[in-house]
């Protein structure tokens, strides 16, 4: 049966996470995307913060950082970012706060070797910076990808990680499609609330 894929609201993970950023973000806003990789998300908040926002992009890859680089170029958005060789787990060093969102898409970069993939001790560091970092009503996504080794070891650990979070200053959604796979890409969604 056809129908509007508009209004088909449960794709996957990345999908809930595109819908979260463009209900935060506004024009004029600073935000982060935490793993550049090939700079589909990057692309893709420098259309929401507009000309007069600012996106900061981290990747631990030269060929992450040149891929995106390019992209940006090609569509007239280098001015409106920052892109970083560098650990997530560093943005507190290279970002001065408050910003509106940070988005994480954990795992490793398309197309390359799988060897440089996100590691558990530097992503819970990287929420950790992040959740320092945001706005009151800003919102941090974080994909996760359980189907290998080390993105179960970063699910069970960030799980644990948001449970601990105080709810008084922060709210956490945790989205998992339950009649799926247990190696279904899950997506958190924590927003500060003061
Ligand atoms: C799934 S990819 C990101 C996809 C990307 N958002 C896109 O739109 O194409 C994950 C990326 O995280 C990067 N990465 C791994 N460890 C990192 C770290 N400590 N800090 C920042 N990026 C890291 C990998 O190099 C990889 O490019």
């Amino acid at each position: 049966m056809e129908y509007d894929q508009e209004r088909f609201v449960l794709r996957n993970a990345r999908h809930l996470a595109a819908d979260y950023m463009m209900r935060s973000i506004r024009e004029g806003d600073a935000v982060i995307d935490a793993t550049m990789g090939n700079g589909k998300d990057t692309l893709f908040l420098c259309g929401l913060v507009g000309k007069n926002g600012h996106v900061y992009a981290f990747d631990v890859q030269a060929e992450a950082v040149e891929r995106t680089r390019e992209r940006v170029r090609e569509a007239g958005y280098a001015e409106r970012t920052t892109l970083l060789l560098a650990g997530h787990e560093t943005m507190g060093d290279h970002v001065r706060g408050p910003v509106q969102a940070v988005m994480f898409n954990l795992g490793w970069l398309p197309g390359a070797e799988h060897a440089v993939t996100t590691k558990t001790d530097t992503t819970l560091k990287a929420v950790d910076a992040a959740l320092e970092l945001i706005a009151p009503g800003g919102i941090v996504t974080v994909c996760v990808y359980p189907g290998h080794e080390e993105g179960m070891r970063e699910l069970e650990a960030l799980r644990t990680y948001v449970s601990e979070l105080s709810v008084r200053t922060f709210n956490v959604l945790y989205h998992s499609f339950v009649n799926a796979s247990l190696q279904t890409p899950r997506l958190f969604l924590i927003q500060r609330n003061k």
